[in-house]
């Protein structure tokens, strides 16, 4: 492996451009994808999705370094020829195809070739010899080694690319099974492609969602157990993720009455653009996890409902996918990581403005990854992405020269920085105390959201409605500045979690997991049910509060309550979490 990876390595530099350009897949996105699982359909949708991956870590050196590193793992995916600028002494054997031998071989006779010296696996009907292979596998060989002797079709299929097994050096095709010798158990779906199943066909019609907490518990129910771990995870004991929700309830209102109140309108301007509700959906990553439209889907939603979208730098659809779904005039935030070269956030910068978006929300919480235990017990060993976690699926630590785009170094200089490159809004995202808050009004920046990334990163991070309340006590003129967007977000599940917000000074709302959990039931519909809900329970807390206009909502509007309430409600955002402590393969 690191033998291979010396010699991609010489990739000559001026052939990163055509390497960047012929980026095609987007790994992370098709991880466990089980939509549709064991079908080519499946694995072509996973894989054959146009890839933001030079654009998210664009930048001549990095990008060269990430799609030599990608190469290296996806050698199928890139088309690799004589004088590309492979050392001489490369390409044939990078692009040696397996050896063929012959034959019609039982299913009996696979089955007793499954040990590291003598180890066999059937995909597609094909027998491969993958002994050599454990070795190198990018995906560490005790997974292959669970499946030694058997057909791995079904767990191979939505998890790689298609042609990479055309193109692995290291695999000796050995001849075809007899189909007629396969035990009809073989090919049995697995108990989690069972239970999604039965759980999607046993879905209800959107409008049976009463509350966006009964959108978490369906969706948990038709998400695989690698998704659910993504999304709902939280960092360490995920007391903060707990508490963003629970901070709302010490919040009581003071209602008026006998106002006249039949006509509410809860619509607003978010950064001077026009939304009807005063919420937006927080830009959040891997959307295609849940459902194979992506951000897509609630680009769609959110145009119908008249919100409006963030899109995350992580996000699973490429940009060229959401500004083709996107409606004309419709409002697109795009959320930025600040890359560690930064060419490549000036060229992505540039090409987001370029591109159509109405505002940048530079995210600052993430400089590092929070430690979010429910996603790693799930993944098992092997599973954690190479580039994030900064060493490569065989344990070569060959991505230790990447480890990531994301620059923990991310510091205050660098907001000037952006400010002379785009002259879009610039919104920094991820401010967890009032110092910082003033801070950034000071850096000129159009607005912030309080925010601790739904509890992801650190750990007793406050719950962002507590510091919109210090920032009113403590600092009113900065929330009564019309040119200054204060926003929240984390735990936000109840339209009166959104007035409470507003009353206090908010001008927005994000949610995040919501808008995911919705998207993986039922698509663009779901997203739209989920807005629907807000909609209703936003503006009927409007005229049960006495007020038909956003601008009528006052901070003697809501008072701060030093206790829990009577009982807590058993909703999903209270549940233990689950912790699975098994992989699923
Ligand atoms: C050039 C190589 C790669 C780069 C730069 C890269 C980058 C990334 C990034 C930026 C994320 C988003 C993390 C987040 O925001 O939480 C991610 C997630 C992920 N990647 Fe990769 N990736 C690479 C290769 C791969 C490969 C080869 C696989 C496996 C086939 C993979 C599997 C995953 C998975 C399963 C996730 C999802 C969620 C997670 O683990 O947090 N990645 N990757
Ligand atoms: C017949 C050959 C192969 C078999 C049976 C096989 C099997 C598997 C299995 C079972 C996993 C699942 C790991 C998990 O549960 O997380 C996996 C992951 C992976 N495989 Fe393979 N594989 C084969 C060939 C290849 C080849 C040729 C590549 C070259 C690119 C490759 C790249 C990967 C990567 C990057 C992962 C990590 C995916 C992730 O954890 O997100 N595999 N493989
Ligand atoms: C699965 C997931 C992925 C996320 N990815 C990103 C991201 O890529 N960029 C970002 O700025 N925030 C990201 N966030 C944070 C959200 O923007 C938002 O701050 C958070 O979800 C709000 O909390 P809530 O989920 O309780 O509504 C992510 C959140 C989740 C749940």
């Amino acid at each position: 492996m690191a033998q291979r990876f010396a010699r991609l390595w010489r990739v000559s530099s001026s052939s990163s451009a055509t390497l960047s350009n012929t980026f095609r897949s987007r790994p992370w996105v098709s991880k466990r994808y089980l939509f549709d699982a064991g079908s080519s359909a499946a694995a072509a949708t996973a894989f054959g999705g146009k890839t933001k991956a030079a654009l998210i870590f664009g930048g001549a050196a990095s990008t060269f370094v990430l799609a030599t590193y990608y190469q290296l793992l996806h050698p199928g995916s890139l088309p690799i020829q004589e004088g590309n600028g492979l050392h001489p002494d490369s390409p044939q054997e990078v692009s040696a195809g397996p050896t063929v031998k012959t034959g019609l071989i039982s299913y009996s006779e696979v089955q007793t070739h499954n040990t590291a010296t003598s180890c066999w696996v059937i995909i597609n009907g094909e027998v491969y010899d993958v002994t050599e292979l454990l070795e190198t596998h990018p995906g560490g060989k005790h997974v292959i080694l669970k499946v030694a002797g058997t057909d791995a079709t079904r767990i191979f299929t939505p998890i790689h690319p298609p042609n990479v097994l055309d193109t692995w050096p290291d695999l000796v095709k050995v001849g075809r099974v007899d189909p007629d010798t396969i035990p009809a158990l073989s090919i049995e779906p697995s108990e989690e492609e069972k239970r999604i199943a039965e759980a999607r066909a046993a879905l209800p019609h959107p409008a049976a969602a009463l509350n966006l907490d009964d959108i978490e518990t369906l969706a948990e129910t038709v998400l695989s157990s690698t998704a659910w771990a993504y999304y709902s995870s939280a960092g360490d004991d995920e007391v903060t993720n707990r508490e963003n929700s629970a901070a709302y309830w010490r919040l009581w209102f003071r209602p008026r009455v006998l106002n006249k109140i039949s006509h509410a309108d809860a619509a607003t301007t978010l950064l001077s653009f026009p939304s009807s509700l005063p919420i937006f959906v927080a830009p959040a990553a891997l959307a295609r996890l849940g459902h194979p439209g992506g951000e897509v889907n609630i680009t769609k939603a959110s145009a119908k409902e008249g919100i409006i979208q963030g899109i995350s730098n992580n996000a699973s659809c490429s940009i060229e996918e959401i500004m083709e779904a996107r409606e004309p005039g419709q409002p697109l935030f795009f959320q930025l990581y600040m890359n560690r070269s930064r060419e490549a956030s000036e060229s992505l910068l540039r090409k987001v403005e370029k591109a159509g978006f109405n505002a940048i929300f530079l995210t600052v919480d993430a400089a590092v990854p929070g430690k979010r235990e429910r996603d790693q017990r799930v993944k098992g060993e092997f599973s954690v992405c190479p580039a994030v976690n900064g060493t490569d699926r065989a344990g070569n630590g060959v991505a230790q020269a990447i480890s990531g785009y994301q620059d923990p170094d991310v510091c205050w200089a660098d907001i000037p920085w952006i400010q002379n490159i785009t002259k879009l809004p610039l919104i920094i995202k991820g401010i967890q105390c009032v110092e910082d808050a003033e801070k950034a009004y000071e850096t000129g920046v159009q607005g912030i959201v309080l925010s601790n990334h739904g509890g992801r990163q650190l750990d007793f991070s406050p719950a962002p409605i507590t510091i919109l309340q210090e920032l009113r006590q403590r600092k009113p003129d900065l929330l009564d500045d019309k040119n200054f967007h204060v926003f929240v977000d984390g735990g936000v599940r109840r339209g009166t979690d959104v007035l409470k917000a507003l009353c206090l000074g908010a001008r927005g709302v994000g949610l995040g997991r919501p808008f995911l959990y919705a998207n993986s039931l039922w698509g663009e519909e779901g997203v739209r049910r989920a807005v629907q809900i807000m909609r209703e329970e936003i503006v009927t807390g409007m005229q049960l509060l006495g007020v038909t206009s956003l601008d009528q909502l006052k901070p003697e509007m809501v008072r701060y309550v030093d206790r829990d309430p009577v009982h807590v409600p058993p909703t999903p955002r209270f549940h233990t979490p689950r912790n699975p402590t098994t992989s699923q393969s």
